[in-house]
């Protein structure tokens, strides 16, 4: 039976979804069940839910209870702000449908707890939108860091330095917010935009579901209102350090990398281009097969022949989800004294901050812990 899915969320990272729903409906993999968002959606999207084969008849609604209410899915996406997560997925979850959670998954440690309970009691799957799960060349670094061919993993460090607008802050009310009218938001740098780094170098080193992962914290905020947009975090797990050290408010955008340093070699990956190099123990370079599964596909699939294993279940977010809680418990990031900051188009940028993300990662060092930068200045320093 084709699976009918809904989408809740149109705007902002929705319209990704959107595309990927449309996509494979046009294919006839699944059907467009409905749409909700309190904002209308966009013309040119309406039109092309309306253009598909009984498109006239999809509903569209601001409200997503009364759409799960009305069409009761097979499959629920739920592409909206972080705090709007449980309360959605539990509603779809009660009209008996199947999820497709953004990342991150929930707001707090305890609201993975217990989604994860009430997933397993309803007989329904999750798979969260941590789109890296599906590259094959992510897949592939790890398949080589677990065979030893880099030697003993050392660590791992991930530096992202990114741009973004003032208005990336203030798009929404929940935008960089820990809290929002006393519930917890978690939004940020590490938890958010730069969530895939962590999870993905966590998959990267083979960290299982129920591994216990200890979490140092250095988190900063230039634009963001409360939560950090300029951090670094250390998470140690069996004695092996990932250190993730991310900013929002770069001179220009990077694709962030993945640093496995082996003690025999070394793999690269860029996550968000599935650009995988390095060197093994022999000497030999690395290449990355090219690509990636996409997760609406694998669910899709998963749902018609279980033997199909979920790219990214909600388990797999165990391990991240103990950064989130950290991030969630050390609250609101501190400001940046004004001297690390200057002013580009209009926008702040935090002075030398690409480099001083490099060498966290090569370094595997929290900002504190840094040595005077060589031919520049190491801009953020300092522990809480
Ligand atoms: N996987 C990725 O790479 C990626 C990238 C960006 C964002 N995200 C995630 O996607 C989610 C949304 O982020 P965003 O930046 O698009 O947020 P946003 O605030 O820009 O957009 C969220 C949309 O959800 C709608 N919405 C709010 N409450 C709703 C409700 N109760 N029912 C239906 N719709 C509702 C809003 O009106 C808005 O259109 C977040 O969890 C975010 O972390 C994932």
């Amino acid at each position: 039976m084709t699976p009918r899915v809904a989408l809740l969320g149109l705007h902002g990272f929705g319209r990704v979804h959107l595309d990927g729903l449309l996509r494979l409906a046009a294919t006839g993999a699944v059907r467009v069940a409905g749409l909700a968002d309190p904002r209308p959606p966009e013309p040119d999207a309406l039109d092309r839910v309306r253009a598909l084969p009984g498109g006239a008849d999809v509903p569209v609604l601001a409200d997503a209870a009364a759409l799960l209410e009305q069409v009761r899915p097979d499959v629920t996406i739920v592409s909206t702000p972080i705090h709007t997560h449980l309360p959605l997925a539990r509603l779809a979850l009660a009209a008996g449908s199947h999820l497709f959670l953004e990342k991150p998954p929930t707001a707090s440690m305890e609201q993975f707890r217990g989604l994860s309970a009430e997933v397993a009691a309803a007989g329904r799957v999750c798979q969260v939108g941590f789109q890296s799960f599906g590259s094959h060349a992510l897949a592939h670094a790890a398949r080589l860091a677990a065979d030893g061919a880099i030697g003993r993993v050392r660590g791992i460090g991930v530096h992202g330095a990114w741009v973004r607008e003032r208005s990336y802050f203030t798009r929404a009310a929940w935008a960089g917010r820990m809290e929002l009218d006393g519930v917890p938001v978690t939004d940020g740098a590490l938890t958010n935009a730069f969530a895939h780094a962590t999870a993905s170098a966590l998959r990267v080193a083979g960290v299982t579901d129920d591994a216990d992962v200890e979490v140092e914290l250095e988190r900063y905020r230039v634009a963001s209102p409360e939560s950090d947009d300029t951090a670094a975090a250390r998470l140690t797990v069996d004695g092996v350090p990932i250190v993730v050290a991310v900013t929002l408010c770069a001179t220009e955008h990077r694709h962030p990398l993945i640093v496995v340093h082996g003690e025999q070699g070394r793999l690269e990956l860029e996550y968000t281009t599935d650009t995988l190099t390095g060197r093994t123990a022999d000497g030999a370079a690395v290449t990355g097969p090219p690509g990636r599964a996409a997760l609406l596909d694998n669910l899709v699939a998963h749902l018609a022949d279980p033997a199909v294993p979920l790219l990214a279940p909600l388990a797999s977010c165990a391990p991240f989800m103990h950064l989130l809680e950290a991030v969630r418990r050390d609250g609101p990031a501190r400001p940046l004294p004004p001297s690390a900051v200057t002013e580009v188009d209009g926008r702040p940028v935090v002075i030398g901050a690409d480099e001083t993300m490099r060498r966290c990662a090569e370094e595997l060092a929290l900002f504190s812990e840094l040595g005077p930068a060589r031919g520049g200045r190491v801009p953020v320093t300092g522990g809480r």
